[in-house]
């Protein structure tokens, strides 16, 4: 063999050892997700549903055996570049998955595109992660902001509430979700009256709640999640205002919350693509093998972690672990019907997903079924264009 040949030969048997590795060796799987302030449980629950998921098929996904890397992104917009290239750069990361909070999802997202790094979100709802800024390694498992609020601005409209009040916190996640509920609610019939916001993660509410009782609106639509939602509809109660106005949100108000909110919370009707008591086999297999594993109840944000997980799963199986092979990945996820707890669903075109959203109420310790509020919602995935 003359050095020419030895060299491309070489060059070859490098190239195939590389490939072998990437679809053989530990697949090195990035968790960015909050482990302090408002929404630490939320991450929490996240990762436990990943790595139950995980477990269910022996510790290995598509055989190659799982790492995890991982960073506390503190729910700080701020910090996420930085963060998100830790694991991209540092830790050299096959697949990002996170994270809660929008404002840190959209740089998520950046660096996974500039990277070609593939992204699962598990929560952020974000509408421009599945709009402008969508793209062929990003997907998401659980909403988009504008679902919930929408699904409750019809479900509003139709009890004939005319003039509401809306209250959040100032940034995507709380603007988009009044913003999907005003669409609905005033294509409906009503009129929101009024818009209080302050600051992420600000919780003092008590110069609003007067705004709110001076208003006397027929209704008030809010989002908040996490420690927020605890002490917002804790307040609510306290002011008074619970028997005289009443408060509905989309459903992260009252989920992975209600032990902490306790009577404040009772009756409350709010919409969410999850409920407690959906009492589907498959939903009754997950929520027992959760508690089995973490003494603990399972809420939408385990959901969401168990599925990203899933969608993770259906991409490598399609490519038998090689993570480079991303268009046949994404070709076969777009396929999958995702068998969740939450009930089937299927992902748009701009890779969110489609799914019944459900109205509850709060009963106990639940978010009870009360019926589906819209079946199979979309998100219009404004401004995405895949390439
Ligand atoms: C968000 O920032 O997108 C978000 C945070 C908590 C719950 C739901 C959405």
């Amino acid at each position: 063999m003359n050095s020419t040949r030895i060299t491309l030969a070489c060059a070859l048997a490098l190239g195939a050892s590389f490939a072998h590795a990437q679809a053989t060796g530990k697949l090195k799987i990035g968790l960015m997700l909050p482990a302090t302030g408002t929404y630490a449980s939320l991450g929490t629950a996240i990762e436990n549903g990943f790595r139950l998921y995980v477990a269910e098929q022996g510790g290995k996904l598509a055989g190659r055996d799982v790492e995890f890397f991982k960073v506390d992104d503190e729910s700080d917009p701020s910090k996420a570049v930085d963060n998100a290239n830790k694991l991209v750069k540092r830790d050299n990361v096959d697949v990002l998955v996170g994270t809660v909070h929008s404002g840190v999802a959209m740089a998520m997202a950046k660096v996974a595109k500039e990277n070609k790094t593939l992204l699962i979100v598990p929560n952020a709802g974000a509408d421009a992660v599945t709009g402008p800024m969508c793209g062929p390694t990003i997907f998401r498992s659980s909403f988009s902001n504008w679902q919930p609020g929408y699904a409750m601005g019809e479900v509003m409209a139709k009890k004939g509430l005319k003039k509401v009040v809306t209250i959040t916190w100032k940034y995507a996640a709380g603007d988009e979700s009044v913003g999907g509920f005003k669409e609905a609610f005033e294509k409906g019939g009503g009129k929101v009256v009024k818009e209080l916001a302050l600051p992420f993660p600000n919780v003092e509410f008590q110069a609003l709640l007067t705004e709110i009782a001076a208003a006397r609106p027929d209704a008030v639509y809010t989002f908040f999640a996490g420690g927020g939602a605890v002490k917002f509809v804790r307040d609510y109660a306290a002011a008074g205002l619970k028997d005289k106005i009443p408060l509905y949100g989309a459903g992260f108000v009252t989920d992975g919350t209600l032990e902490a909110q306790g009577d404040a919370a009772s009756g409350m009707f709010t919409t969410l693509h999850y409920a407690d008591s959906l009492g589907t086999p498959r939903d009754n297999a997950f929520r027992l093998s959760y508690a089995k594993a973490y003494k603990l109840q399972p809420d939408v944000y385990a959901v969401q972690g168990y599925d990203a997980a899933q969608i993770l799963a259906v991409g490598l199986n399609a490519v038998k672990g090689d993570v480079s092979k991303k268009a046949e990945f994404a070709a076969a996820v777009r396929k999958a019907r995702i068998d969740s707890p939450r009930g089937p669903f299927t992902l748009s075109a701009s890779h969110n997903p489609v799914q019944d959203i459900y109205l509850r109420q709060v009963g106990g310790k639940d978010n009870k079924y009360v019926s589906v509020a819209s079946k199979a919602l979309a998100d219009p995935g404004r401004g995405c264009r895949m390439q």
